[in-house]
Order: C-alpha cells, then structure tokens, then sequence
C-alpha cells in the first residue's frame, strides 16, 4: 500500500508540545521549582522566538553549525502567517555586478537612507551578505521571477541607486517565508506552534530561558535554554488600525528585552510607508512605483517633482510620505481627515504588466477598496510598516545582546542597519541574513555553556499563572479594546509622520492614562483554553510599553532625521543628535533615556538630496 506523506503531515510532524521538552530534573532544579509553585523545567539548547525569515533561517544555521543541538522555534501563530509575508515587492542585495553595483554602493544607499543614523561596517557587512543569501534562497528553490536567461530577476526600488531589488512577482515575502519554512522541516526544525512569549528571564547576568504561553491549553510554562534567540518582528501595531503589518506585529520579544533590562534603540524610529490602502492600511507594494506607477494630487499632478525631482515616485519612504501628507494638508488631496488619500495609477502599464508583475496588489485593491487598478487609480494613503528600532544588538558578527545567550534578529533587533528610514527591500535581507548569524552565533553560544540555574525563570513562570488568575476573574473585553483603539489614534495623531512636543507631551500623558487604566484591567472568561482575549491582554500591555518608551525617546530627539520629523526642529542636528537613542526601563517600569555612539567609518554625513 502506498502512504501519502503530504505538507500538512510533514508540518504537523514538525510540531512539539512543551511537555516534550521536559528532562529529569536534578534534585536543586527540583526544589527550586516546587517553591515556586511550577511543574518540571522543559529544556531545549536553542529557544528561537519567532518563525518568520529571521526566525526560520536562525534555526536552520544553528542546527548546521551543530546538528546535535536541540532547536526550537516558537510561534504565535503559523509561520505563513507572520510579517515577512506582507513583505511585497523584493529583497535587496547586489547579485549583478555587471552594470557597475557594488556592496559599497548598496552600503552608501542604505547609509543615505537612514539618515547617517547608520553603523556603517555593520552595514557594509550586511550588504556583503545580502547579495549571497539571494542566491541561496535561490539555491534552496524559491520561484523568483526571472529573466529571459534563468537569472532572477530585479527591480528598481526607492532610495537605490541600482537596479538590486530581486523579486517573485509581488510576492516576494510570502515566498521567502515558504522557501524559509520548507528549509527548516527539511533540516527537522521542531515547532511550538500557537505558543506566545511571555518574557525572557535573565538571572546573574546571563539568560536562563523564557516563559511561554500555550495558547490551546493555556499552560503558562518555563522553557529553559542556554541561548535564547528573539525573532518576534516589529511593534508597529502600535499604530492599531493604521499599520501595514499583521496583527501579530505588536513587539512581544523587544517588551519582553525591555523589561529584562536591554535597551530598546532608537524606539522613535518607525517607518510609514507612503502607500497603504486608504481603509485599513494594508500594503500596496513600493514595487507599484518601481514598476512605474505615478503619485498624482488632486489636480493631476505629480507632485513627486516638488519634493524628490531627480528620483520623484522613487525618492526613500521617508521623503515621499511626508510628501504625500502635505499635498493632503495643503489641501491637494482627496477626502477628509482620516479618509483623505491621494491617488497612485498604475493604468499606463498595462493588464499585462500588472496580471504578471503586480498580481497581489491587484487583488488587495479589489478587495478593501473595490478598484481594479488596472482601469482607476488606486486611493493610498501612508501606513505604519517597520520599526526600525528594536532590540541593541552588540555586533553584527553574532547578533549578539548585552546579556549573554541572548541573540536577536530581524525586524526585532536593532543592530542599526535601517538608522532613521530603512529602504525598501533591505527588510527581507535584514530578516535572512541576520537571522542566519544569530542562529550561527546562538549555536557557537550553546555548544560551549550549560544551562543557567533556573531560579528566575521559575519566578517569572508563578507570576505569569497568578496574573492569568487575577486577571481573568470576571471583566469586560470592550475596555481592553476601547484602550487598543485609543491607543492607536492617539499615536497616530500625535507620533505620525509630523511630530511636535507639545503633541508628544499630550501623548505621554494619555499613555500614562492608558497605562493605569490597563493595570487595572479584567478580561473575561477564566476558561485556559484558547483563551485568545489573555493573549490580546497581554499584547496590549507590551504595545503600550512600547509606545511609551517611543513617545519618550521622540520627545528627546529634538531634530528632523529620516522618518522622525520634528515641525518644531525642522532639521537635523549632528552635533547634537547623530546617536542613537536608547531606552531602558527598571523592574517598577520608570524608563529612562541614554545614548550610544553611531558607528561612522566610511561615509561622512552629508545633506541628503533625490
Ligand atoms: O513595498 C513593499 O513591497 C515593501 C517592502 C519592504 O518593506 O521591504
């Protein structure tokens, strides 16, 4: 008889529970976690938070660095389902030389790019990199498009100044995310799907594990490891309603770092991307633009030729949002307040051009606005996309934390790559590539190191189980949500694209108002089970700790620098602000400011212009 083997099985084979994890325990581990009030440490060598690009690739590379060690990923839902996958329009890196790109040049646009808030051999390192890790994917069988010769294909996108952006269509994240995941059951990468991280614990100076939630059951449980990596995506879902990014996107692991003591860098530095759908903020894909497609106000006009003349639709996402908000605030757009928008047309390419190269965003169009774009203009407006803050990172060599057998990657981390505005295309690399060197650096970590004691980890596991408790004993969702949604707005009006202080200064105090009404909030329904309204409890609390800590650092930032604009400091100050900023807070939650050094090696800053 034959035996079908299909995906599903293959990937449910791949899917753990904690108790599998569970080893004898010694006496001391024993004793500890019995006065703790918690059941038998789980133990795995690598803990990897997250399985998007970075997640996955960290997971293969350990386990190719060392097949014996134990690599788990943790997932709050399925892999095909995180951020990379909104990622449309391409992954950069140089994999053609023959008309004059280099990894210098990838290097100088994406220093340009950020602003100069850039470390620069961190950078030129990714960019070597970058390049590579295409061909792998390539390698591995992701279907890019391609050219008449077999290559894969590029496409021009904004802030570059070569053709580097290789592409599937406009599909491109979805895509790597599925190469990714295939590569890791492949190498039997081993899955806690439906888990959400609670917090990482971090006892005498090392990292002893992290705390997790299952969120079919419920169990609330420590899993010990002796290097944990965080590759839980960016926190834009700050914003609410007004984001690009899934609703997983709400920075679980850079809270979980800020409380364990690591500073969050350049917290202030989010990026809006110029084209989100008008209604809800979903992605219209960069690659529209770098296939072509024109910005238009309301009197027809291309306006990209005011504000980026030698680069218009394809200036860097920082410039053209701004652009795209002041043509609405000086009236020359359409609409009213949050429904105002201006039109991106495409209808000059062609059904051709758009059923092949742009399928994806056709079919979004379609379906939040009922346009087909290959007849009307579509209605965008711009959407919070990328943080570009995140998790300091020690060095770009290990991606390393200040807390030993703590790693993280991707949007996660901040090892300042992306300075104040990351271009289009780098965030994919960002994903594969650093996700490939926190692995390689968490393995070279766990091979030669044991377990820390476990004491904290247990700790933190009985106040996640009292909090469940106390929390779910009998209130009313609709406050959660009506927090969330306040939340959002209020960032959106007050940490947007044009920022002030006395904007900031408001926010700060409704955060701290949101703060103390979320303290003392009750979510309905003590039932463990797929209790989905904890996990958006305890998203919530991470998000508003975000949000504070980047109300507070974009209030010291008193300059314009990338997508941080300031009306009432309009331009940007060197001497004063090119550092990064860095937020930390301690265990009664108070945050604090401090700054760390810019790494400049190569090019020195200079007035950007497009
Ligand atoms: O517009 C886009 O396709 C987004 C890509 C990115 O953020 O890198």
């Amino acid at each position: 008889m034959t035996q079908q083997f299909t995906r599903r099985k293959f990937l449910q084979s791949a899917c753990i529970t904690i108790s599998a994890l569970t080893v004898n325990m010694s006496g001391i581990e024993k004793a500890l976690a019995a006065a703790a009030g918690v059941g038998p440490l789980a133990t795995c060598d690598i803990l990897i938070i997250g399985s998007g690009g970075a997640g996955l690739r960290a997971a293969v590379a350990a386990l190719q660095k060392n097949p014996k060690l134990n690599v788990v990923v943790v997932s709050k839902c399925m892999p095909s389902r995180s951020a990379t996958c909104m990622a449309e329009g391409g992954i950069n890196g140089v994999t053609d030389f023959s008309k004059g790109d280099s990894y210098e040049l990838h290097c100088f646009d994406t220093v340009k790019g950020g602003d100069y808030l850039v470390d620069q051999e961190s950078t030129l390192k990714f960019c070597e990199q970058a390049g590579p890790a295409i061909l792998e994917l390539d390698y591995l069988g992701m279907p890019f498009s391609r050219t008449a010769e077999g290559k894969v294909k590029a496409r021009p996108f904004g802030g570059a100044s070569k053709v580097r952006c290789n592409y599937s269509a406009d599909k491109t994240g979805h895509i790597v995310a599925h190469t990714c995941l295939d590569d890791a059951l492949s190498h039997g990468v081993k899955f806690l799907m439906d888990h959400e991280l609670l917090d990482v614990a971090v006892d005498n100076g090392r990292c002893e594990g992290a705390v997790l939630r299952n969120i079919r059951t419920g169990e609330i449980a420590p899993v010990r490891a002796k290097a944990v990596v965080l590759a839980t995506g960016g926190y834009t879902r700050i914003f609410w309603n007004r984001t690009s990014t899934p609703y997983i996107a709400t920075g679980d692991g850079v809270a979980a770092a800020l409380r364990a003591g690591i500073p969050f860098k350049d917290a202030e530095m989010v990026q809006f991307h110029p084209t989100g759908v008008v209604h809800g903020g979903v992605l219209i894909t960069e690659a529209a633009r770098g296939e072509g497609g024109y910005l238009l106000n309301n009197k027809g006009e291309r306006f990209m030729k005011d504000y980026a003349p030698a680069k218009m639709e394809l200036g860097p996402r920082d410039i053209v949002a701004r652009a795209i908000e002041t043509e609405i605030r000086e009236g020359r757009g359409y609409g009213q307040g949050l429904e105002a928008y201006v039109l991106l047309d495409l209808r000059h390419l062609g059904k051709e051009k758009i059923v092949h190269d742009l399928p994806q965003i056709r079919h979004v169009g379609k379906l939040f606005e009922n346009i087909d774009l290959v007849d009307k203009p579509m209605v965008i407006r711009p959407t919070a996309h990328y943080s570009m803050g995140g998790i300091d990172v020690n060095t770009f060599d290990d991606m390393a934390t200040v807390v030993p057998g703590l790693f993280a990657a991707g949007e996660a981390s901040c090892v300042s790559i992306h300075g104040a505005n990351r271009l289009g295309g780098n965030s994919l690399a960002d994903a594969v590539v650093t996700g490939k060197i926190a692995g390689n650096g968490a393995a070279a970590f766990a091979s030669h190191t044991d377990f820390g004691a476990g004491k904290r980890l247990t700790d933190l596991t009985a106040r996640w189980q009292d909090r469940f408790r106390n929390t779910t004993n009998g209130g009313d969702a609709k406050q959660m949500y009506a927090i969330r949604e306040e939340m959002g707005a209020q960032l959106w009006d007050n940490m947007g694209i044009f920022r002030t202080q006395s904007k900031l200064d408001a926010l700060s105090s409704t955060l701290a108002d949101l703060r103390s009404r979320y303290d003392v909030l009750r979510v309905p329904n003590a039932n463990p089970v797929y209790n989905t309204v904890f996990t958006e409890y305890v998203e919530l609390g991470n998000m508003l700790q975000l949000a504070q800590a980047a109300c507070l650092a974009a209030s010291e930032r008193k300059e314009s620098r990338g997508a941080h604009t300031r009306e009432d400091f309009p331009k940007r100050d060197d001497a004063n602000f090119l550092k990064h900023s860095m937020v930390t807070m301690d265990d009664s939650g108070k945050m604090r400011m401090g700054w760390k050094e810019v790494e400049i090696t190569k090019f020195k800053p200079e007035e950007r212009k497009y």
